[in-house]
């Protein structure tokens, strides 16, 4: 979704303004936009539909020395993308960017007489709302204090003015924003990758936190102009995990880094020798283990479907748990009861999807504990979670999720085994999952080195249709929805995942030429039953590529057989190879493949 930059210093702002905003690009936008202030007070303001390779060559062509501007990459909400609804928006002497939706700008604007407004956007209400506030006899500071205490909604905002051109006004609330900190210059951006590179120091602000950024100071305040202590993190991530490093796209890269990012998920969690697991960071002690009697999953999206595959395993793992697992964007308007005795589990690769956020301050507020299961360190939801597990898959760039959902999996496995481990029930099966953890990683390495090519020749053959029906039984019935949605994600092909089971129920009336079906099996005691549906679409004209772990005769167009030692993991794998297959089928049509059309990486509105 939209995306901030901006920056004040020595050096010439342009050049960070579009390498931030092409940092960002992976969020998902649809036009882009940069206004930098000379030494003149002059403000030169560039804006382009489309992607920002078009800002940057408007860039080329109006170089500007200025030190000082604001950018921003615009995923449309209040009015169409075009170069007019594009940010920055300008009132008076004043150009606001702005990240959420101002809820209440209709009434807003109906007061804003003075302003003429040229777009269809609510955040040019708010540049107007500060533009009407800011006299000779106020600072920029000052306005957009009292403008934002007559806002409702959501905001990130960065604003600049060309008669206070030694500053950037950013504030927050319910919209991320980061101040990068170097000498003698202040950076912004409303995500850290776009920091990489320029500095590690930032400032994370909070709700209801805004700052003065000046090249060589930032001064945080509350919304009551109340000074506030900055605390200086560390971000501790490198260029290389930002870079394609020769993979054609960052959704292959991710899929292909999984054993790496799956080893530092399990790193120093699972101890092999003595089978038991350490989740430091759930603040929880062996006593409030002990206690957990009922766990509530919220995610969205994969993460919901990680979830989904966690809870089969949780209920294996702990005797007598309940689990109910919950789309964030459901549960957060439903009259919902939580058990005595519940922990929520809050599952986000961004740590920013606002239904999960939302989900997240719910359940706190009826004083049910919250763990976090995140991937990106510092984001919000990791901040506000009483304690939790970062599951360290690094920098997640494609709009497709794949190594997230994998690490997402394994840290709710492993939070399964610690609540054995205190209840002292399961130790069998505990040591069996411990064991199949251990040997995930190089599972999966096998897996994609030995199957890709042969993934990429079936998906040429079924690359052509429209449709697609997924189905497994089961723990691989999560596995099903989870290899529909990134089908359609990527491909565009209308994909469904079912139970298998429940094929007969309806979808079966779907079968015909215009179909293919992707069907999962494992060779358990449920394989027979598998075999049966399998046979019910051959017999109604299927046409079925199956990925199975079995060497058991299997009829169907295509089969790929993964050889594995795993068991009760083997899902996963399958998995793996369902994203070679999505990934391999969006290339085959032609598609955008790491930034899908209508799609946002991480989803911070409603
Ligand atoms: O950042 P989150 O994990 O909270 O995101 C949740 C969903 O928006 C996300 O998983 C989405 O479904 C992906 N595009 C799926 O590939």
């Amino acid at each position: 979704m939209c995306g901030i930059v901006g920056c004040i210093g020595n050096k010439q702002a342009q050049n960070y303004l579009i390498g931030g905003l092409h940092r960002l690009e992976y969020r998902g936008y649809d036009s882009a936009g940069i206004v930098t202030i000379g030494s003149d007070q002059k403000a030169t303001l560039l804006r382009a539909k489309g992607k920002v390779s078009e800002l940057e060559k408007l860039a080329d062509k109006n170089k500007s020395i200025s030190t000082i501007g604001i950018g921003h990459t615009r995923w449309a909400t209040h009015g169409e993308p075009s170069k007019t609804n594009a940010h920055p928006h300008k009132a008076g002497d004043i150009y606001l960017v702005h990240n959420g939706i101002i809820e209440n700008y209709k009434e807003l604007k109906s007061e804003l007489k003075k302003h003429k407004f040229i777009t269809q956007t609510d955040s040019e209400v708010l540049a107007a709302l500060i533009d009407s506030l800011y006299d000779a006899n106020t600072t920029l500071a000052d306005a957009v204090n009292q403008a934002l205490k007559l806002v409702v909604g959501t905001y990130g905002i960065a604003v600049v003015s060309v008669r206070e051109p030694d500053q950037i006004i950013v504030a927050r609330s319910g919209s991320p924003l980061i101040i990068g900190i170097d000498d003698d210059e202040t950076y912004i951006a409303s995500d850290a990758s776009a920091l990489i590179g320029y500095t590690n120091r930032a400032i994370y602000l909070n709700d209801g936190e805004m700052a003065i950024c000046r090249k060589n100071g930032v001064e945080l305040r509350d919304l009551a102009s109340q000074p506030i202590s900055a605390q200086v993190e560390t971000i501790e991530v490198d260029m290389q995990a930002i870079q394609k490093q020769g993979y054609n796209h960052f959704l292959l890269k991710e899929i292909c880094e999984q054993p790496t990012t799956l080893r530092s998920t399990l790193s120093g969690r699972i101890n092999t020798k003595d089978k038991s697991v350490l989740l430091s960071g759930l603040n929880l002690s062996s006593a409030e283990l002990r206690k957990i009697e009922h766990v509530t999953i919220i995610g969205c999206g994969t993460a919901y479907y990680a979830g989904l595959l966690g809870s089969y395993y949780l209920e294996q793992l702990v005797d007598g748990l309940t689990i109910d697992v919950v789309a964030a964007s459901e549960l957060r308007y439903r009259t919902f009861h939580l058990p005595k005795n519940t922990i929520a589990l809050v599952i986000s690769q961004s740590g920013e999807t606002a239904d999960t956020l939302a989900c997240l301050r719910e359940i706190k507020r009826r004083g049910v504990k919250t763990l976090g299961i995140i991937n990106a360190v510092g984001s919000t939801i990791a901040r506000e979670v009483d304690g939790g597990v970062y599951v360290h898959a690094g920098p997640e760039i494609s709009v497709a999720s794949t190594k997230a959902f994998t690490s997402q999996v394994a840290a709710i496995t492993m939070f399964g085994i610690q609540v054995a481990q205190a209840k002292g029930t399961g130790m069998q099966i505990m040591s069996k999952y411990i064991d199949e953890l251990a040997k995930l990683p190089d599972e999966i390495e096998k897996i994609v080195s030995k199957y890709k090519d042969k993934v990429a020749k079936v998906a040429k053959r079924y690359a052509q249709y429209e449709h697609a029906l997924y189905f497994g039984r089961d723990t691989l019935f999560p596995i099903a929805m989870e290899g529909a949605l990134k089908l359609k994600e990527i491909s565009y092909i209308q994909a469904e995942g079912y139970a298998a089971g429940e094929l007969k129920h309806g979808p079966i009336a779907l079968v015909d030429d215009a179909f293919f079906e992707v069907a999962l099996l494992i060779d358990n005691w449920l394989f027979d039953k598998s075999l049966s549906t399998l046979e019910e679409v051959n017999a109604r004209g299927g046409h079925i590529f199956a990925i199975t772990n079995s060497k058991k005769e299997i009829q169907a167009e295509e089969v790929i057989r993964i050889n594995t030692k795993l068991d009760i993991l083997a899902p996963i794998l399958i998995n793996v190879v369902q994203q070679l297959f999505a990934y391999y089928m969006a290339v085959a049509r032609g598609n955008d493949v790491d930034q899908p059309r209508n799609l946002a990486k991480s989803v911070t509105v409603e």
